[in-house]
């Protein structure tokens, strides 16, 4: 069997994790691995070629991924989807591995509706927003960094008395601010799923400045909305291939008003796309190799429709439909926790 390949959507460490894994997977099984590079684009363009063992050689620790991304939208091209079954039928690919988040995957769903090939994906995303598994991957190797940009950010805080304000990737769920400021000991942390209100977070730290406390690290989510605004802070109007905003600036408005209101000093730090480069963590590199083993094990048995997922420590594969019909936002009682702490 010759299985296609691609990455696509927002990158992170541990992408080649699952790519060396899926080629020795593979390669053990008698079946050949074709990738396509820049995720769907390849497939439209014919972009590709055989991964061999050497290719995949040394790339585990690699942050990124060798073969490239984007945001590419077969469904939003005219003649793309025609164009992707051609290159498929040419290289006679009836099996396909896609890693990345919900609009990589989304897309393979749609080729399985449609009869066009047989799909396997792999929830790939920094968000960690995938229903259906509680660990994406990248997600463990960004928190890694969040919590230790708020470490860093902790003892320039104490020594300057300022409000240090760290705004953290997250559209619509904010897994990395909420768990990255509860490992980091952020004092206040805003994600997408509450709205917050200014006036609470300036009062939150004027009191902690009456017990003492003469700085304070905030945590804040880039999707994060203020009643007052009751909307997400963009950076500028351009919408991509699946219809999202390019959001930022946030934290910029927060630190504004704290220092308007309360007279303390505030700074903010964008994490950006910090988050999303460097050397992946261990979790994520088990990780990443058991979902690419399991992706092939299941076009070997002639599965289709799925994703791999970690649900109570283990690797199991839900449809395509159960892991891609909604954002999987944080949950009450981990809002709650973190409140407690702040
Ligand atoms: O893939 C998810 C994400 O990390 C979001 O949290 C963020 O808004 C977005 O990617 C930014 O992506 P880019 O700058 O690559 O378009």
């Amino acid at each position: 069997m010759i299985i296609g390949l691609l990455t696509g959507g927002g990158d992170s460490p541990a992408i080649n994790g699952a790519i060396r894994a899926i080629v020795r997977r593979a390669h053990a099984g008698g079946s050949e691995v074709y990738a396509f590079r820049q995720g769907w684009l390849g497939v439209i363009d014919d972009d590709g070629g055989l991964l061999s063992a050497d290719d995949v050689s040394g790339i585990l620790p690699r942050g990124g991924t060798i073969l490239g991304t984007s945001r590419t939208n077969p469904f939003k091209i005219e003649g793309g989807v025609d164009r992707l079954k051609e290159t498929l039928d040419k290289h006679n690919i009836q099996n396909l591995i896609s890693i990345g988040g919900d609009d990589t995957n989304g897309v393979a769903r749609r080729l399985c509706e449609l009869s066009i090939c047989r799909c396997i994906g792999i929830p790939q995303t920094i968000d960690n927003d995938i229903p259906g598994t509680e660990f994406s991957i990248g997600y463990d190797s960004a928190l890694n960094i969040v919590v230790e940009a708020l470490d860093r950010l902790h003892t320039t805080a104490t020594s300057h008395h300022r409000v240090m304000v760290c705004e953290i990737m997250g559209r619509d769920a904010g897994w990395l601010a909420l768990l990255g400021g509860l490992a980091g000991g952020a004092d206040i942390i805003l994600i997408p799923e509450r709205e917050f209100s200014m006036d609470d977070v300036c009062e939150h730290i004027r009191v902690r400045g009456e017990r003492g406390k003469s700085f304070s690290i905030v945590a804040i989510a880039e999707g994060a909305k203020p009643k007052m605004l009751d909307t997400q802070i963009t950076q500028d109007e351009s919408i991509d291939a699946f219809g999202h905003v390019r959001l930022g600036g946030i934290g910029q408005v927060l630190a504004k008003e704290i220092e308007k209101r309360t007279g303390y000093e505030a700074r903010t730090t964008v994490l950006g796309h910090l988050q999303r480069g460097g050397v992946p963590s261990a979790f994520d590199r088990v990780l990443s190799t058991m979902f690419g083993v399991r992706a092939v094990e299941l076009l070997e048995q002639g599965s289709t429709g799925l994703m791999v997922v970690w649900q109570a420590s283990e690797i199991r594969a839900v449809p395509f439909h159960e892991a891609l019909h909604r954002t999987r936002v944080c949950p009450d009682h981990f809002v709650k926790l973190a409140e407690l702490f702040s």
